[in-house]
């Protein structure tokens, strides 16, 4: 097994990892929100570079996972490609500060061709196929735009990846949404799948795709089974990021309410910046083999709620309000995973607790928010 290292992780995610503490080459800013330089888009003619270093392609880099892992591999050495689709607006705020570092292509996973040619151009020994629709919600309102991204556009992947270069390393981003009604808690790599929403039905399929293409061609392909992670740089739509966001702005006078939909359901969240080292580790290993990657321990929405006010030392009842248009026409009631195969063969163990991952946030939105703001009203020095 080789040895990596941590200490990529911006300054407001380290500071919660004492391993990490021990060295960073350069500040990296904390987050996405500073209108720093975007990075350079590679055009066709442009050469890779071939300096014998490992090579990683990320779809899905403008994302929060896409974003950590690129950190991650940089500083392990890594020439890094990301591929993003083409926007008429920049949407790289969560990469910004690697500007410099990696090299971003023009990809979408509803064109075969472009994924071919994405490969041609990296030659990447391996690919972390982070890119999705992930909301849950919107699979309800976009439901074959949903199986298009999420379940048609991995078979894409593979597809090309088979074409270009089958020894290619392939890391499939599996969701523990397929347990849905989970047949039997905790979830491991062998509980049976019964997704509740049309992204998990799409997650299922692009599993099982990915499963298939290793018995079928050989091709070292592996799913990680990641339960939910979070981290500053999480979408706002996402519970964790909006209870962070709803609270900060109301310590900061600037919300005078949370809306919120099921206070009851349950996850098993963990820190997002760990959960991109265990797919790493999954793309090392000798044997292509799935794995759930969870912290093992489960907290309701409601839990998240008041660990949430309580860090800025307010009552929640005031201010949260259950709204009904936000109940899922089916809902995943409670998840925790048992990620006892990923301990015991990845040597991976999260570090970030449940109270450290809701602080950290709040925090961060406390920063973000109070920028601007008169100093009497900045975090820190907001009253109770
Ligand atoms: P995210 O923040 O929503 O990022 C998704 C990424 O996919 C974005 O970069 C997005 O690009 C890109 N994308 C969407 N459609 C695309 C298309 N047609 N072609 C190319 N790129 C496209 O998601 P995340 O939280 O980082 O999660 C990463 C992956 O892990 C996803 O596949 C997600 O389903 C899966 N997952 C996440 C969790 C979790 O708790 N976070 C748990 C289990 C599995 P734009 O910026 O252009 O939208
Ligand atoms: N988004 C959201 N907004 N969820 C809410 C709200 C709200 O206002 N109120 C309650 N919830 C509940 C949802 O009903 C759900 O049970 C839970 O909070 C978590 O919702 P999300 O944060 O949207 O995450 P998710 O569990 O549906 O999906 C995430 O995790 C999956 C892994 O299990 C996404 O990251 C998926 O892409 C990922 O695969």
């Amino acid at each position: 097994m080789r040895e990596y290292r941590t200490d990529a992780l911006p300054v407001e995610e380290r500071r919660q990892d004492p391993a990490a503490l021990t060295s960073c080459r350069r500040p990296i800013p904390t987050d996405q929100v500073h209108p720093l330089p975007a990075p350079r888009v590679q055009d066709a003619h442009d050469t890779p570079g071939m300096n014998g270093q490992r090579t990683a392609l990320i779809t899905g880099i403008t994302g929060q996972d896409g974003s950590y892992l690129a950190e991650f591999l940089l500083e392990n050495g890594y020439e890094v490609w990301g591929m993003m689709r083409r926007a008429s607006t920049e949407n790289v705020e969560r990469i910004a500060h690697l500007a410099d570092r990696i090299t971003l292509v023009q990809g979408d996973l509803l064109d075969q061709l472009s994924l071919i040619r994405v490969l041609e151009e990296a030659r990447p020994n391996e690919v972390y196929n982070f890119a999705a629709q992930s909301f849950v919600p919107t699979s309800w309102r976009q439901p074959v735009l949903t199986a298009e991204f999420t379940a048609v556009g991995v078979t894409r992947m593979l597809e090309a990846v088979r074409a270009v270069d089958p020894s290619i390393r392939f890391y499939q981003a599996s969701s523990s949404e397929m347990f849905g009604q989970a047949a039997e808690t905790p979830q491991s790599e062998t509980t049976p799948f019964h997704p509740r929403s049309p992204y998990g039905v799409a997650k299922v399929y692009a599993h099982f795709a990915t499963l298939n293409y290793r018995e079928s061609y050989g091709l070292f392909a592996v799913s990680g089974i990641l339960f939910n992670h979070e981290s500053p740089r999480r979408g706002i739509e996402f519970v964790t990021r909006k209870i962070s966001d709803g609270v900060a702005r109301i310590k900061l006078g600037l919300s005078t309410e949370l809306r919120l939909g099921n206070l009851d359901a349950k996850r098993d969240w963990g820190f997002a910046g760990e959960y991109v080292v265990a797919t790493w580790l999954m793309l090392q290993q000798d044997e292509p083999r799935d794995y759930v990657i969870a912290t093992g321990v489960q907290h309701s929405v409601r839990d998240f709620v008041e660990a949430a006010f309580e860090h800025v030392g307010l009552d929640p009842d005031p201010y949260v309000v259950i709204d009904p248009d936000l109940i899922r026409p089916a809902e995943v009631d409670e998840l925790v995973g048992d990620a006892s195969r990923g301990r015991g063969e990845l040597g991976w163990e999260p570090r970030i607790s449940f109270r450290e991952l809701v602080e950290m946030m709040v925090d961060s939105d406390l920063g973000r928010l109070s920028t601007g703001l008169p100093a009497s009203a900045r975090a820190g020095e907001a009253s109770a």
